[in-house]
């Protein structure tokens, strides 16, 4: 397992007896390539000592907030910003709780607000207390903010009981955290292509015409299809998400690299989502130099893009084709027409310019459309919502190769 490699891991440790399986997890993340932080409550410093992180990490290790000494070597904001994956293993059921209420009172909470980084938790708690209304509450609005929750698993507890509520084993940690799927799925043996994030397109060498697609969309599908099985390649436009892991991501700027790429790779794919939102025109003619602002308006002369999607679903041979469509008013009618034009297999269509979903926010809502037949898929997080979209593309792409097979 080497995707790992060159991830800054920030592994948060909280109290509870699973933490003496955690210097383990530290051992087997630093194998997979990654380096590692550790960050430890109060309480999990009565299971292990600061010491044995040290040990396995080699990296000291960080557990107070209000310490001067500790500050001044890594500043907690600098340890925030410096985890490209935050992941807290054992989480315990306080730790849930105060996360899931914003909570800043010690450093591994002021962490996780802090960090911009992708937030994994592997909770670890007796059966009874995994099971409480209020922990369940919590995890569903941690899920909700796009938190990812990796177990737990069911079996014999320290406690003595058996239930749901154990932490998962390291291997299984590592396995979710390398994007190697654990089981077989849906997907397997698939080859995916997605388009993620906005286009740039030049105006002159420093100004650009641009949208605010953030790329979390088309990330979160790259990711879902990673897990089910696929083998992904994410070719995608300037953009600050990072790359899921198991995800192969393909940098490019304008719509007609983004175009170029996409046709380089689409014929040896199953399934193609275009989740991308691609400058629908570049500048004509882009001169050398700056453009000076002398005069009262300025006129540019705009050349229509490539539209990468129908190309894409007009190749002699296409892949299962999924388009987005962002619309104001008359969805449905709207997405419908534009699945119809395209010749899309689905379409995935969701409201614009409202409070909330959209390009910029944390949650979305989407109408999926396909030949015959639709879903509503309700506000969600872009994760949970990424994870329906691909079971129902799963779902649609078997069904239609079957029928294409016995043809
Ligand atoms: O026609 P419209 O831009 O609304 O269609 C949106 C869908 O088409 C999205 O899936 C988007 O990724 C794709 N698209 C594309 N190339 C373009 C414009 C849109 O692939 N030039």
């Amino acid at each position: 397992m080497s995707n790992l490699y060159g991830r800054r891991v920030l592994l948060g440790v909280t109290g509870g007896i699973a933490a003496y399986k955690s210097p383990d997890l530290v051992r087997r993340l630093r194998e997979a390539g990654a380096q590692v932080r550790v960050a430890m409550t109060a309480g999990a410093m009565e299971f292990v000592r600061p010491l044995t992180f040290q040990a396995v990490s080699g990296e000291p290790v960080h557990h107070d907030l209000l310490d001067p000494a500790a500050e001044a070597a890594m500043g907690h904001i600098e340890l925030a910003r410096w985890a490209d994956q935050v992941l807290v293993a054992p989480a315990s059921a306080n730790f849930m709780a105060r996360l899931a209420h914003g909570m800043a009172d010690d450093l591994l909470t002021t962490l996780c607000l802090a960090t911009e980084a992708p937030i994994a938790l592997a909770p670890a708690m007796n059966r009874v207390m995994w099971a409480n209304a209020a922990t369940l509450a919590n995890r569903d609005l941690l899920v909700r903010r796009g938190i990812r929750m990796i177990g737990p698993g069911s079996g014999d507890q320290a406690c003595g009981e058996v239930g749901e509520g154990r932490m998962l084993d390291v291997p299984d940690i590592v396995a979710a955290l390398t994007g190697d799927p654990a089981e077989p799925g849906p997907l397997d043996g698939t080859r995916v292509l997605v388009t993620v994030g906005p286009t740039r397109e030049a105006v002159d060498p420093v100004r650009f015409l641009s949208n605010r697609s953030s790329g979390r969309m088309g990330f979160a599908v790259a990711a879902a299809a990673r897990r089910m099985g696929a083998e992904v390649v994410a070719v995608a436009g300037p953009c600050a998400v990072s790359t899921p892991p198991g995800v192969e991501r393909v940098d490019v700027e304008t719509a007609a690299q983004m175009h170029e790429a996409v046709m380089a790779r689409a014929p040896g794919c199953d399934i193609f989502v275009g989740a991308a939102a691609v400058a629908d025109y570049r500048v004509a003619e882009v001169p050398e130099a700056k453009i000076k602002k002398n005069d009262d308006t300025l006129t540019l002369s705009l050349l229509k893009n490539p539209d990468i999607l129908q190309s894409v679903a007009a190749l002699p041979d296409p892949p299962f084709t999924v388009g987005f469509a962002a619309e104001t008013h008359d969805l449905r009618d709207h997405a419908e027409a534009k699945r119809r034009r395209k010749s899309l297999d689905m379409i995935a269509a969701n409201w614009v310019g409202r409070a909330q979903g959209g390009f910029e926010g944390d949650e979305n809502a989407l109408e999926v459309l396909w030949e015959g037949g639709g879903r509503s898929l309700g506000m969600q997080s872009k994760a949970a919502l990424a994870d329906a979209l691909m079971e129902l593309v799963a779902e649609r792409y078997h069904e239609e190769r079957g029928s294409q097979d016995s043809r």
